[in-house]
């Protein structure tokens, strides 16, 4: 039985987009059958990351009603070599169709919700998909409460700026817990230095800090910063330290039973 893993956070650019597909595409890597999907409807990204600038239909269409997932999904295996299958489902990165999906109300929320219910069960039961990774909105945003909802697991990206972590801690009390969702922590952008000088460091404080596991600790790299989103490390970096652990993340997602 495959599993939904939502990527969040307290706030924006902690790295939900660039650990969201270094980590299908290191799921890839270990022979699963992913489905990316972009469901930040408000600042959309995997359509310039990928490369991927038209599709003839979006999530949004899905989410509308307009259309099947199948129209929604393509496939980019063969962006990486070696593995099992990667598709993604993309967010419509136009002007009008950020307006548009920001104007919905509540009652159109619920039916998305039950849109992506729909879409869970039909990629993991009918189209024997392992993983389903959620890019999200960061915060509060109905859209990545969805995702959140419908997602077996969440992994909050989180850097060590003292607002993000006062949020973070906020939202496992306050958002992950009332779900029940089990939850993990990807800590991201690290600067090594006086006070945190090991991973072994980040980790204590972090579990103690958050009182859930630690999921991966990632030190800011200036190659992943230099690279503009232009690379899919996992694939075209394969000896980068990066790659490592994400390399170390999907393994350990492997082994855990949500
Ligand atoms: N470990 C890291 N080291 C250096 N730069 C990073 C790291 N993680 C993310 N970044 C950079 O931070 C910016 C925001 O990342 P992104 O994945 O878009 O965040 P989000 O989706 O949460 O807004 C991007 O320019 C990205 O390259
Ligand atoms: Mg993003």
């Amino acid at each position: 039985m495959g599993k939904v893993i939502a990527v969040h956070s307290y706030k924006g650019g902690t790295g939900k987009t660039i650990l969201s597909i270094n980590l299908a595409a290191a799921l890839v890597k270990h022979g699963k059958k992913v489905c990316l999907m972009d469901l930040d409807f408000r600042a959309p990204s995997l359509s310039t990351l990928l490369k991927v600038e038209k599709a003839d239909y979006w999530l949004n269409d899905y989410l509308n009603g307009i259309c099947g997932i199948d129209k929604v999904l393509i496939d980019l295996t063969e962006r990486i070599r070696d593995g099992g299958k990667l598709f993604v489902g993309l967010a419509n990165p136009t002007t009008e169709a950020i307006r548009d999906i920001s104007a919905k109300d509540r009652k159109w929320e619920m039916r998305a919700l039950g849109r992506l219910l729909s879409l869970r069960n039909t990629l993991l039961n009918d189209k024997g998909f392992d993983y389903l990774v959620f890019d999200t909105s960061p915060g509060l945003q109905y859209s990545s409460i969805n995702a959140i909802v419908s997602a077996d697991l969440v992994i909050v990206a989180s850097t060590l700026d003292k607002s993000d972590v006062e949020g973070t801690k906020r939202m496992l009390k306050e958002l992950y817990d009332l779900f029940e969702k089990k939850t993990r922590i990807v800590t991201n952008k690290v600067l090594y230095g006086e006070n945190i000088k090991s991973v072994k460091d980040v980790r204590s404080q972090m579990e103690e800090l958050y009182g859930v596991p630690i999921l991966g600790v990632i030190p800011c790299f200036c190659d992943v910063s230099r690279a503009k989103g232009t690379l899919i490390f996992v694939e075209d970096k394969p000896d980068h330290p990066f790659t490592k652990i994400m390399d170390e993340i999907a393994t350990e997602l492997e082994k855990m039973k949500v």
